[in-house]
């Protein structure tokens, strides 16, 4: 039986306050305190729940961190306070006359401190809380209007949709988006596996995956969040940027560990050194650093020029550049028959590491940059991305260099290529390019598929090479004696990899149809095909109409799918699939598991008429609940018998929430 609505909204409460804590812990002070697993039971209560209670759905719900419907445009948000960009500067000499301009503006100031801050590379927002709730968040846009990605924003974990500790009236938070180095290159190969264009850096994936329309695939993006200020300083109660730090801490944002508070300029050009040589082991991007006059009396003083504060700088790094010979340009087959150009040049290293290839993108960069084989060209690398062109040296030419030449043929099967009107890129048609048949194995067997233990790029090569395997179903039918006897395999491997093979098919549909790596269909779209249609059979005999019904798939998708599920070839594939045995699982259903008292804190007052004290006490650790002893505000309930006493008036100053027993006892018997 479902619970009241006073009960719900408690039961609500009690979830939300926990998985907002173990939100906190996993994603700002990276200290899980439970599984994953043990998570997603606690949240799939929330959703049961709410979904029972719709009415019940409150904004800070982390069930809003899911994204929503597509929006058809960002709207615009002023900011009231300008979010200003700072000037640069770019040695010791630079910072030292950055302090010599400080004195001068403010001569009755015998001191500077300072505050020295990684200069993060992402992109800034802004966050605005009003009474400790996230209401919403806006980019910079041109510094005096920025755009509405409240939905996207509520989507990245180390963002508290609610702050920990109350604060009254509006905050304005601004802070960096980014991701991390080893998030951006999984989300890299991914795309590669699903023949999507790879991002050139993580700032372009962070700023890419933060202006999507739609916020349920920004929910997919591995975004991370650094609080670094806040919009007007008459917000808070500190009265200094490095107290601002432990400020927002407490309040549950991700504060950046290489913040240093520095007593005076040598401290700070320390910093900049040790930040440059520290640089390369960062799990994240950083082009500089940002030094701030600590004392918010003293910026306010100093004041702002028209796009900088004076009370700022950022002490930028040298950029990661080199130039070298472009020898030549290989053209790859993508898993979808795009085809890239990737340019092949003479090793040479750009901060520590030997670059030989950069990627090329497509013909119109190639021709935008006039390359040409035999060129002296800029290279750049954006942190450990992947090694870009930046332009052409036309001075270093000596006239004998050549245009580079398309292929007028796939190279991999010799199918001439195609290029349809208006895109960029060049495909070949042939379903079964050799080079897309690998690319599709390897994509179907890795982690964006069905995620097969053992089958790895590497083996799938190999038996590709040995001619073990020749297309999908071919995986089905590979026996352990086939591959024991290959090199670097052995008796346990070839069991464990075709056991591994054998679980492989039962999997969710959504699953299969991501592995089956249908162009312009990844995770998210699978699941809502999944979800709409539940069969394969449905689904593959949808028109394209039928798809285009379904909210979230666009022209371009639908097309694709029709195009997909009518090709003979396709029909084949499906046929050998479900002849090797797969079976598609349900999707998971709650199962029972920590109790949703779980975490939550109670104190009993006045006599109990339905249990002893000793009892209830009992109960509530046995439902995973903590019983307190006073009342104070970690006491997440107070539930009251006869005659309660002080302490009901206590919690009612407290804002703590109050159970009748019987509250008490439906709560015990629901959680
Ligand atoms: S303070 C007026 N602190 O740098 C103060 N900005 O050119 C400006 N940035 O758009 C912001 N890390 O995206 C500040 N620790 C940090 C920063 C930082 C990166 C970016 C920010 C802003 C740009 C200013």
């Amino acid at each position: 039986m479902p619970p009241n609505e006073n009960i719900a909204r408690l039961r609500l409460e009690v979830l939300r306050r926990e998985l907002h804590h173990h939100a906190h812990q996993y994603y700002v002070l990276d200290n899980p305190l439970i599984s994953d697993g043990e998570y997603d039971l606690l949240y799939h209560k929330l959703l049961n729940l709410e979904e029972a209670f719709p009415q019940l759905v409150t904004a800070d719900s982390p069930s809003q961190r899911v994204g929503s419907q597509p929006l058809d445009a960002f709207t615009s948000v002023a900011h009231t306070h300008a979010m200003l960009s700072l000037e640069n500067s770019f040695s010791d000499d630079d910072l030292r006359a950055f302090e010599v301009k400080l004195q001068r503006f403010l001569p009755d100031v015998e001191h500077f401190s300072y505050v020295a801050e990684p200069k993060l590379d992402g992109l800034a927002v802004e966050l605005i809380y009003q009474d400790g709730i996230l209401i919403q968040a806006a980019t910079r846009g041109d510094g005096r209007t920025g755009e509405d990605i409240t939905a996207g924003v509520k989507t990245i974990g180390a963002i508290p949709l609610a702050l920990c500790q109350p604060h009254h009236g509006r905050l304005e938070v601004r802070g960096e988006v980014f991701i991390a180095l080893a998030e951006f290159h999984k989300l890299n190969m991914q795309r590669g596996a699903d023949g999507e264009p790879l991002f050139a850096n993580p700032r372009n994936a962070a700023a890419g995956s933060l202006r999507q329309l739609d916020s349920r695939l920004t929910a997919k993006r591995p975004l991370d969040f650094f609080a670094y200020g806040v919009s007007d300083p008459s917000q808070v109660t500190v009265s200094s940027q490095s107290e601002l730090f432990i400020y927002l801490a407490n309040l549950g944002f991700k504060i950046n560990k290489q913040i240093k508070s520095c007593p005076d300029i040598s401290a700070v050009i320390e910093h900049y050194h040790f930040l440059a040589q520290l640089r390369p082991e960062l799990p994240y991007d950083i082009d500089g650093m940002v030094v701030k006059v600590d004392d918010f009396e003293l910026q306010r003083r100093l004041g702002n020029k028209a796009r900088s504060p004076r009370w700022a700088i950022a002490s930028k790094f040298p950029a990661s550049q080199a130039t070298t010979l472009l020898r030549a340009v290989e053209f790859q087959v993508g898993r979808t028959g795009v085809i890239t150009p990737v340019a092949i040049l003479e090793p040479v290293a750009i901060a520590g590491v030997v670059v030989s290839r950069a990627t090329l993108h497509n013909e119109d960069e190639i021709r935008r940059k006039d390359l040409r084989l035999g060129d002296t060209v800029l290279i750049q690398r954006a942190g450990d991305v992947i090694p870009d062109v930046v332009k052409a040296v036309p001075e270093k030419r000596s006239g004998h260099e050549i245009p580079v030449a398309m292929p007028i043929v796939c190279p991999a099967c010799s199918t001439p290529v195609f290029k349809k009107e208006g895109e960029a890129a060049l495909r070949c048609l042939n379903s079964s390019c050799p080079a897309q048949v690998l690319r599709s194995l390897i994509h179907f067997a890795s982690k964006a598929g069905l995620d097969i233990e053992g089958l790895g790029k590497k083996a799938i090569e190999q038996l590709v090479g040995e001619d073990l395997i020749r297309d999908i179903p071919g995986i089905y039918n590979l026996k352990p004696a086939d591959l024991a006897h290959l090199e670097g395999w052995g008796e346990k491997s070839a069991a464990n990899v075709t056991l591994a093979i054998a679980n492989s098919r039962k999997t969710s549909l959504a699953r299969f149809l991501a592995a089956l790596g249908i162009r312009h269909i990844g995770e998210v779209t699978a699941e809502l095909l999944a979800d709409h249609f539940h069969t394969l059979e449905r689904l593959s005999s949808a028109t394209v109409e039928d798809f285009l019904d379904i909210e979230g798939i666009g022209a371009q998708m639908a097309e694709s799918l029709a195009l997909y599920f009518a090709d003979p070839a396709t029909k084949e594939l499906l046929v050998q699939l479900m002849a090797a045995g797969f079976q598609f699982t349900l999707p998971p259903v709650e199962q029972s598991g920590p109790s949703s008292l779980h975490g939550a804190t109670f104190l009993f007052t006045g006599s109990l008429q339905l249990f002893s004290r000793s009892e209830a006490k009992e109960k509530v650790k046995a439902a995973g609940g903590k019983v307190a002893s006073s009342l104070t505000k970690k006491v997440d309930y107070l539930v009251c018998g006869d005659k309660p006493g002080s302490k009901l008036k206590k919690a009612q100053e407290l804002g703590t929430a109050i159970l009748t027993e019987q509250a008490f006892e439906e709560m015990l018997a629901h959680s």
